[in-house]
């Protein structure tokens, strides 16, 4: 039986949809509250028990790499100055078992190629892929439920959700039956399609764990939407020799790519956090939901 031991995460876009904000700095270095997108993401990722986090990253994305780097003189200054607990937090950032493992994408091709740049550190290992901008609250986290879902049937399974049939163009899109209850087979999936080419609306989230035969797929594939080198026309090649199934997860996404999706997930992230909540929460009451005397 394969385990999942492996994450890829890629981060080579270039964050258009946040501009000015990701000029000169990744859209996945955006903290929510006190911690930037990619470092949930990895946590999602170990907590599944994955211990090889491979970050795809283009230009001017170098503060990736940083963050999950020791940080010598902040060390040396946060211990001067008793700082412990920040000391502790800096330091149990990554278990001494995890190993990162940074690959240069040199040009935004899409996101089939940067999952393809990831061949050389994944080898012939089944995968999982977390887009850092899909940000999924989840009790365990959703990498966790697919890895288990793996463990049993050994195949391909993409993360799943219902979008609203008029944002089709958004994500893409699967047309398959149903094998359990979040489970389904998927018999089709298109990239972005329009509302009326949709063939659900069962959209795909930045969730996967995929099998080593995607590789051969994603060497074959031509540009699609986008004029990208797009993951989905790669599943759907797939499909035709493998499984591939939907998974409908359990938790609450925030699509931290988009500004909307982003301020929600601020302040969903600050009314449970030890340190603000409660300050945060008793200012939102007062400022807008008091009722007028
Ligand atoms: C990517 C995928 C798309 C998926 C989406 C989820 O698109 O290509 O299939 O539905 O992530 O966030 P992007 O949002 O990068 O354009």
């Amino acid at each position: 039986m394969k385990r999942v031991t492996k994450a890829v995460f890629p981060a080579a876009g270039m964050g258009t949809r946040f501009l000015p904000a990701t000029k000169a700095n990744p859209k996945e270095m955006l903290p929510i509250v006190d911690k930037p997108l990619i470092q949930y993401a990895a946590e999602e990722a170990i907590a599944a028990g994955i211990t090889d986090l491979i970050f795809i990253i283009g230009r001017s994305k170098r503060a990736i790499a940083d963050h999950f780097d020791k940080a010598y003189e902040l060390e040396i200054e946060l211990e001067a100055k008793g700082k412990f607990e920040a000391l502790q937090e800096l330091r149990d950032m990554l278990p001494s078992s995890v190993n990162c493992i940074y690959i240069r994408q040199a040009e935004a091709l899409g996101l089939g190629h940067a999952v393809l740049c990831a061949k050389p550190a994944v080898n012939d290992e089944p995968f999982a892929v977390i887009l850092a901008d899909d940000l999924i609250d989840a009790q365990p986290g959703v990498v966790r439920q697919m890895c288990d879902q793996f463990d049993y049937y050994q195949c391909s399974l993409v993360g799943v959700q219902p979008v609203d049939p008029k944002d089709t163009g958004s994500y893409g899109i699967v047309a398959s039956e149903p094998l359990s209850e979040r489970l389904n087979r998927i018999t089709r999936i298109v990239e972005k399609p329009k509302p009326e080419d949709a063939p659900s609306n069962l959209g795909v989230v930045g969730r996967y764990v995929l099998t080593p035969r995607i590789f051969d797929h994603l060497r074959r594939i031509e540009r699609g939407a986008g004029g990208e080198l797009q993951l989905t026309d790669a599943i759907q090649s797939l499909l035709k020799e493998q499984q591939v199934l939907a998974y409908e997860y359990t938790g609450t996404r925030y699509d931290c790519g988009s500004k909307a999706g982003y301020l929600k997930a601020t302040v969903e992230y600050a009314m449970k956090h030890p340190e603000v909540a409660e300050e945060f929460s008793r200012y939102i009451t007062e400022r807008f939901c008091a009722r007028p005397a």
